[in-house]
């Protein structure tokens, strides 16, 4: 197959959040299988441009209509971690990627539907005949009904559309008029089986439009899949996806086995292995000393927290956890950075208040490297999200050796299976969960995890070594995208002949 993802994230270029991941991880493990994939992002200003390789600009630009004109797009080609991708840069004087930051930023409907049809415009332009065109979230949602009205038409009319949903919250709403400027017809589409928001009716939806004019569309786990269905978990979406629900599907996200690989992490102070633990006692106490936290005593736990520093993530919970840690005689490193002002100024207090606690740091930016070292060096690392549609961090503190205690919700609780939770197989249990999204059920977890650590050491170790080992690589889901699309484009075709 040949398959075409448009997004606004990749790792490790343009990454936020697990976004950047999944389009990266994703993409490697099709075209192990033998597919033909190509990623087109924007060419943000704040990429990192060392990751990619042989960037060169192709001599033609692409022209693409917006507000009532046509703009020149200048097409970049390079590759990043062996994938091929096109980066878009508009020759608009506003500049839309240029502005120090992923999103964000007033007017990033306009940058993303620009976006959207710049890249079917490459693809028609560049003869571009792809089986796939998978896009995601509400930044690139556009295109699936972009493609039916325009491009379709026009002769890119080969392709399947897929939609994955990575997070219902952001539906990147907006008035209805502001759709006209990518070209869509608003009066066909501000209807309520079309784009219309389900609870504004003068808005239009994105994601809406996504998943009513995609062929397939996903969301991350199959728990997640489930909740957005209810109306408390839906966002306002859950009678669209009821509607559509033949063609919704969850499957949970993988993990770049490769990137994240203790064995070969040249992030690390040293490498090491789940039959070599040792060198993760080496990662801890290298990290003690640079944070400058106490080392003298080489059993006390160290809890790991990585995360965006948003409501989802249950940041009141993580702030209960440091204090809670700290009365539990363990230490607490957290990373992370918030885009909400009040709670980045918050943590900022607490960070500034244990800026030299021999037991706490807090580190509030975004650091890939130290991240590594973060999984590394923790004993058990912390995710109280509210929601989680899947979540990485629980996988990759795992493949670690990281023992994590998360909330039962969305992907997490298809990924974290209670210890002492006697319905789940003894084999599949791997860290601590809880249910209530409050300090009491943290507070349980993090005990029980606490007087495993202290009480039974070697147990302790097999959990951590049973964890190390889990096969979180994309390859099952990989092979449950390459099911969906083979099946869509095969269904195509049927029709056509
Ligand atoms: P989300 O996409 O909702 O942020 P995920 O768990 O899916 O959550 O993915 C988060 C990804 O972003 C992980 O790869 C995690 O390591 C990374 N990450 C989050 N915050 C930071 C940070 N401050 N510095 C470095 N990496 C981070
Ligand atoms: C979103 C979700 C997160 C998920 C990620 C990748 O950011 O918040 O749970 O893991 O997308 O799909």
């Amino acid at each position: 197959l040949h398959v075409v993802h448009i997004a606004a994230e990749m790792a490790p270029v343009a990454k936020v959040g697990g976004l950047g991941d999944v389009v990266a991880g994703l993409s490697k493990a099709l075209q192990k299988k033998g597919h033909l994939v190509e990623i087109i992002l924007p060419k943000y200003d704040c990429m990192d441009y060392d990751r990619v390789r042989d960037l060169r600009a192709l001599d033609v630009a692409v022209e693409s209509y917006f507000d009532g004109r046509l703009f020149k797009n200048k097409i970049w080609v390079g590759t990043v971690e062996g994938l091929p991708v096109y980066f878009i840069e508009p020759l608009h004087p506003d500049k839309l990627f240029w502005r120090g930051q992923f999103y964000g930023e007033r007017d990033d409907f306009k940058r993303f539907s620009f976006f959207s049809r710049a890249a079917l415009e490459l693809l028609l332009q560049a003869g571009k005949k792809p089986d796939i065109i998978h896009c995601h979230d509400w930044q690139t949602a556009f295109v699936a009904p972009l493609y039916w009205d325009l491009y379709a038409p026009k002769g890119l009319n080969s392709a399947r559309i897929c939609f994955t949903c990575h997070n219902f919250e952001y539906q990147g709403t907006a008035p209805a008029s502001d759709l006209a400027s990518c070209g869509l017809d608003v009066g066909q589409l501000n209807r309520p089986d079309r784009m219309q928001d389900n609870s504004a009716h003068d808005r239009i939806n994105p994601v809406k439009g996504a998943v009513v004019f995609s062929n397939i569309v996903t969301t991350v786990s199959l728990t997640y899949a489930q909740e957005v269905r209810s109306a408390e978990g839906g966002r306002g979406l859950h009678s669209t996806l009821n509607f559509h629900s033949k063609k919704f599907v969850g499957i949970l996200n993988g993990i770049d086995a490769d990137a994240w690989n203790p064995a070969t992490d040249a992030y690390l102070k040293v490498q090491y292995t789940a039959n070599d633990l040792g060198g993760k006692a080496e990662n801890k106490e290298a990290i003690r000393k640079s944070l400058g936290l106490s080392y003298a005593d080489v059993r006390r736990p160290l809890v790991g927290c990585i995360t965006r520093l948003v409501p989802q993530k249950g940041v009141h919970l993580i702030r209960h956890a440091i204090y809670r840690t700290l009365e539990l005689g363990g230490q607490f490193v957290l990373l992370g950075s918030s885009p909400v002002h009040h709670i980045q100024k918050e943590f900022e207090a607490i960070a500034n208040h244990f800026q030299s606690h021999d037991h706490i740091r807090l580190i509030l930016k975004y650091d890939e490297t130290l991240s590594h070292s973060i999984y590394a060096a923790s004993d058990m690392f912390i995710i109280p999200s509210i929601f989680e549609p899947c979540g990485l961090t629980q996988m990759i503190a795992m493949r670690y050796g990281s023992i994590p205690i998360a909330r039962k919700t969305g992907g997490l609780n298809d990924s974290v299976f209670d210890v002492d939770d006697d319905t789940v197989p003894l084999q599949f249990r791997n860290g601590y969960s809880f249910l209530s999204p409050d300090e009491q059920g943290l507070n349980g977890a993090l005990e029980r995890a606490f007087n495993h650590y202290l009480s039974k050491p070697e147990s302790w170790r097999q959990l951590v070594q049973k964890d190390m080992n889990i096969d979180f690589s994309w390859d099952t889901s990989a092979s449950q995208y390459e099911e969906l699309y083979s099946k869509s484009v095969a269904r195509a075709r049927a029709t056509i002949r």
